[in-house]
């Protein structure tokens, strides 16, 4: 293993930290080594020789890039008893130890007092566990005014490890930590109101919280407060309160609401913020409207399905002109099936009627080699669901996807990990588990209603969740898929480092690819391939090369403005590894409601921070991976999903990537290219106060381009002068369309 230890030799002053503040930091004075020992756990052992770790990140970003497997990381800690005496309730200390990534054990002096994985020693299953529980004030693992020894095991397959996070501390469990201000409803519209009910709740103990709840709702642009209440509130365990507002519904700006309750007895408040949710996509029009994209390719000889995306009033009527030999189109459906044998370019004119009016589109139907031409539009069951998706999820996905989007396009319904069942048949072929009790019948459910089916795999033994990969399997696998009628493969790397070289050389990363390639070119059906294998070895600039049609580049996203926007505004580098039929993947969509796994919560972005989000991936022509529970899609979530010139710019047929051509420490433009010589461009804000942003037209790109439309409102703006001068919300975009 070559560590760059030079870097990481770093000598310890303090043999442990003290603290007199309430909150004991912990994010300093770690030590790590890689390897295994339950000799770790204990406080005598002597870890003099160890490495400094920093854990602000994973243990790849510090030298230890190509590490798979167990690591240990050690910390010494005075505890003071004063932290509990000055406390309101006594009950716990609460440890914050950022992530255990893929799954960890915490030891406190010598004992397990935590672990993030469910069942047995399978320590992988703890998925980016949380590091963050508690223990009982009295537990007598606490040494209370004395040096204590957190000892952490922690186990990392694929992408990024370790322990690491933005918070690193012990605490006493305050009477607030028990309080939830649950805001995980939906807004409610109605024509000229939206409403909303929140929840008070406290997780455990017997204490009767009594109080007041202000609410307030203020204008972030100007800081003045446009509404306030205060109402009277009192919760228990096992009993809510519940409060529910109405309020004037607030066009085309988000609203800051801040809930705020006061315990009286204790004196102790606890804040939460939202933004109100704000439309922009106009409503759809009763007229028909064919949507998507203006090419789809399909290789030769192999099944064809192609949904015209239409909206309007129903019903529709569809009709295709030109179609080639061996496709037939059904036209009350819109649905094209069939199969082409010969190679070619064939131009076809859609017409959609309904009884207020007919809309045309011309079309290109590519019969050739390269598939996937756009982007991918569709579903992913991992933000959503993890590992607990099945059967019924999938349908009720597939239902919510054909009665409300593929209208405009979304196409695919991706099963990620979780189906596998635990061995394979005795033919070595891959079963799924009791949660999928028939993959076939299901595929054939999904392609009744126009939409096609995706799966996920690893090259190595084991998925990242644990269950059975395709290593060794691969032909056998890729036919299975090819009998189940699978459209789209997501090959995930996983554990595919135990197999691996341990310092892999490109080679080394493009070689699980192109096995599976291969593989999948033996089956007589169009499987989009998926890299996800976190951008190791600048994939975007061998990806095509090796055969994908699309590629992660970075780790796995999360719901938050830091994730999102770091994965996001980080992509210029991979910008050239964009064309038609292979595209960078900065991950899935993190709207709606996600929880990776049983319990769903609203995303933590914002509702600026989420236009932001799909203008950001739609420019930079990402497949736009919804991972939302779809059984709940809300008004605001669908109007990110439906705006038919937004996704025009993620579909469109030149399939470049935008880049970034301005950045400074307030905002950023991202300029892309689009078939028809115009430009898309996003404004982003990207501080957290309201914006003025003025753009110099000859520097910015402007220059001969005369007509600006702003694309989420799809209206054109009046510009004039030699700037174009913009009001951004806080992390917030302006995306416009310039043309000549
Ligand atoms: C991760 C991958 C996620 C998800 C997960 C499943 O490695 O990045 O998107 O597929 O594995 O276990």
């Amino acid at each position: 293993m070559k560590l760059k230890l030079c870097l990481l030799i770093a000598v310890l002053t303090a043999s442990f930290l003290r603290s007199s503040a309430q909150e004991i930091n912990l994010s300093q004075g770690w030590k790590f080594k890689i390897g295994d020992s339950t000799a770790w756990s204990s406080p005598q052992y002597n870890d003099n020789g160890w490495q400094a770790a920093d854990v602000s990140k994973p243990w790849e970003e510090q030298g230890y890039a190509k590490t798979d497997g167990f690591g240990w990381y050690r910390v010494r800690v005075e505890i003071p008893s004063s932290i509990k005496e000055k406390a309101f309730i006594k009950d716990s200390l609460h440890f914050n130890l950022g992530y255990l990534d893929d799954g960890g054990e915490v030891y406190l002096n010598g004992k397990l007092v935590y672990k993030n994985y469910k069942t047995g020693s399978d320590i992988q299953h703890g998925i980016y566990g949380p590091g963050s529980f508690s223990v009982a004030a009295n537990n007598p693992a606490i040494n209370w005014d004395k040096e204590n020894v957190l000892a952490v095991r922690v186990f990392d397959t694929g992408g990024a490890g370790g322990v690491y996070g933005d918070k690193f501390d012990i605490k006493m469990v305050d009477l607030m930590d028990n309080v939830n201000i649950n805001t995980d409803g939906s807004f409610y519209y109605e024509e000229k109101t939206m409403s909303k009910s929140i929840r008070l709740t406290a997780s455990g103990g017997s204490y009767n919280y009594v109080g007041k709840l202000y609410f307030k709702v203020t204008d972030p642009e100007t800081d003045t407060i446009i509404y306030q209440k205060t109402n009277d509130a009192h919760f228990a365990a096992h009993s809510p309160f519940t409060y529910t507002f109405t309020l004037a519904r607030l066009e085309k700006k988000s609203y800051k609401i801040t809930y705020t309750f006061t315990d009286e007895h204790s004196g102790k408040q606890i804040t939460k913020t939202e933004g109100a949710p704000y439309i922009l996509t106009p409503y759809v029009k009763a007229k028909p409207r064919i949507n998507g994209p203006d090419v789809f390719g399909e290789r030769p000889a192999n099944p064809f399905l192609y949904k015209i995306p239409a909206t309007g009033q129903k019903p529709l009527t569809y009709k295709a002109d030109g179609l080639p030999a061996g496709l037939t189109l059904n036209t009350t459906t819109g649905i094209i099936t069939g199969i082409v044998s010969d190679k070619g370019d064939y131009p076809v004119t859609f017409t959609v009627t309904n009884s207020l009016g007919s809309n045309t589109k011309k079309f290109t139907i590519k019969i050739g080699d390269l598939i996937g031409l756009t982007p991918a539009l569709g579903w992913n069951s991992w933000n959503a669901w993890g590992l607990t998706v099945n059967d019924q999820k999938v349908r009720t996905s597939a239902n919510a996807m054909a009665d409300k989007l593929s209208a405009h396009g979304w196409s695919y319904i991706n099963i990620d990990d979780g189906w596998e069942a635990a061995s394979r048949n005795t033919n070595g072929e891959i079963v799924t588990n009791s949660k999928f009790p028939d993959m076939k019948g299901l595929t054939d459910y999904v392609h009744n209603l126009g939409l096609r089916m995706g799966i996920y795999s690893s090259p190595g033994p084991k998925t990242c969740g644990g269950y059975l990969g395709s290593w060794q399997h691969e032909d056998q696998d890729a036919k299975t898929y090819g009998d189940w009628g699978i459209d789209y493969l997501k090959y995930d790397w996983c554990s595919y480092s135990q197999v691996s070289p341990q310092n892999p050389t490109l080679e080394d990363f493009k070689k699980p690819y192109q096995v599976m390639r291969a593989s999948l070119d033996k089956v007589h059906r169009d499987i989009l391939f998926s890299f996800c294998q976190y951008g190791m070895g600048d994939v975007w600039n061998w990806g095509a090369e090796v055969g994908g049609n699309s590629w992660r580049t970075t780790g796995d996203i999360e719901d938050t403005w830091k994730s999102m926007s770091t994965i996001g505004f980080s992509q210029d580098k991979t910008a050239d590894g964009a064309k038609p039929g292979h595209f960078n993947d900065p991950d899935m969509l993190v709207i709606g409601k996600v929880g990776w796994g049983d319990h769903q919560h609203n995303t933590r972005l914002t509702p600026d921070e989420q236009y932001t989000h799909i203008s950001l991936w739609s420019l930079l022509s990402a497949p736009l991976l919804i991972g939302c529970d779809m059984g709940h899609l809300d008004s605001f979530t669908l109007n990110l999903l439906t705006n038919d010139e937004v996704l025009a710019i993620d579909q469109d047929a030149l399939g470049r990537a935008a880049r970034q051509t301005f950045k400074n420490d307030t905002y950023q433009v991202w300029t892309k290219d689009l078939e028809d010589g115009s430009k898309a461009m996003g404004i982003f804000n990207t501080s957290d106060k309201y914006q003025t942003i003025k753009l110099n037209k000859a520097e910015t790109g402007f220059n001969g381009y005369t007509k600006v439309r702003d694309v989420w409102q799809q209206k054109y703006v009046i510009t004039s002068g030699p700037e174009f001068v913009t009001k951004v919300p806080p992390h917030g975009v302006i995306l416009i369309k310039v043309s000549k």
